[in-house]
């Protein structure tokens, strides 16, 4: 059996990874979740060959529990769970850190790290986002205006932008997406002799997920019912039907032997819509030692 360990997936883009890779019952797919009872039900829904594991990444204890009890090879890891938080600043409960920061870049980079022993000869994928690019022209006209990456440390606190607090929900979001492709870039660069091979996805703009879910009324009203048909006459988007297809392709497919810290749009091809920052060696390499320092202090 190959083993492939998917975060966030009961719903959007993660849930579509676990059943394009359920399909296949060569594999064992384990959906690491925080609402275990919703995880059950997916299980049962998808087959055999589906297992939950509970796991929250807004708690880097928890991400030391789900480690600390794993055994077994890993195929694939898939870097999905993510929060897009636009009503509020929130910070996590123990460590106090920004939530978008902690959940969609911290957490996950600290379970890449702890299962790195597990993934020889595997895949790790993260799931970035064409919103962190400030020249992307369907992320700008929803209001995007790309990472705004000063340090991790100031990411850590929430970032003192100006603007709304839409505005900067948004921007920390871009950011943290932006972090997840610059971690894609710099572990290739300095864990290539280790044999796990790093990827990222851009799956596109999906209307529809539950990612909007703190947005105002009227717009998840719009983002669940009318864009998931608007969009399909805008350039960069898709579905989570497509995107996870292509997705759980990256962590399975034979045709990528060989590769790593390659960034993927969801047409299967590398993308071209990835900001020149994200392949700086020395931005990756400050963003590596500055996240693993933050890690150590949480200890
Ligand atoms: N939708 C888009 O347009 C779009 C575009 C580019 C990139 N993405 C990326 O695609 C990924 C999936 O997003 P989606 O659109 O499918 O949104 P979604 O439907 O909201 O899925 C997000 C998943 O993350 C999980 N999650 C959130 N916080 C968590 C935590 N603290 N611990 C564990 N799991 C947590 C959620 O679990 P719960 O159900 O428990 O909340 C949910 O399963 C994200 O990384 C997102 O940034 C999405």
């Amino acid at each position: 059996m190959k083993t492939y360990i998917i975060t966030g997936a009961t719903g959007g883009l993660g849930l579509s990874i676990a059943r394009w890779l359920a399909k296949d019952p060569g594999n064992r797919i384990i959906i690491a979740v925080r609402d275990t009872n919703r995880g059950q039900a997916i299980a049962t829904e998808l087959g055999g060959n589906v297992e939950v594991a509970e796991l929250n990444l807004g708690s880097l204890s928890c991400v030391d529990t789900f480690v600390e009890s794993w055994k077994g090879e890993i195929t694939g890891l898939i870097n999905n769970a993510g929060v897009q938080i636009v009503n509020e600043t929130r910070f996590t409960q123990r460590e106090q850190l920004e939530e978008t920061f902690a959940v969609n870049h911290l957490a996950a980079l600290k379970l890449t790290l702890g299962l790195l022993p597990f993934l020889k000869g595997g895949r790790v994928l993260f799931i970035g986002s064409g919103t962190h690019n400030p020249k992307n022209r369907t992320a700008t006209l929803f209001g995007f205006r790309g990472a705004k990456f000063e340090s991790v440390a100031s990411c850590a606190k929430g970032l003192d932008e100006t603007g709304s607090m839409r505005q900067m929900g948004m921007d920390r979001y871009a950011t943290s997406k932006y972090l997840n492709m610059v971690t894609t870039i710099e572990l290739s660069r300095q864990l290539q002799k280790d044999q796990v091979a790093f990827f990222c996805l851009d799956p596109g703009m999906m209307a529809g997920t539950g990612l909007a879910r703190t947005a105002p009324r009227m717009l998840q009203v719009l983002w669940r019912h009318v864009l998931p048909w608007v969009a399909r006459i805008l350039p960069d988007t898709s579905t989570p039907e497509r995107s996870g297809k292509i997705a759980a392709w990256i962590v399975a497919s034979k045709d990528l032997e060989g590769l790593s810290g390659v960034v993927f749009s969801f047409d299967g091809n590398p993308s071209r819509n990835v900001w020149d920052k994200v392949f700086d060696s020395e931005i990756g390499r400050s963003v590596m030692d500055d996240s693993m320092e933050l890690l150590n202090t949480l200890r």
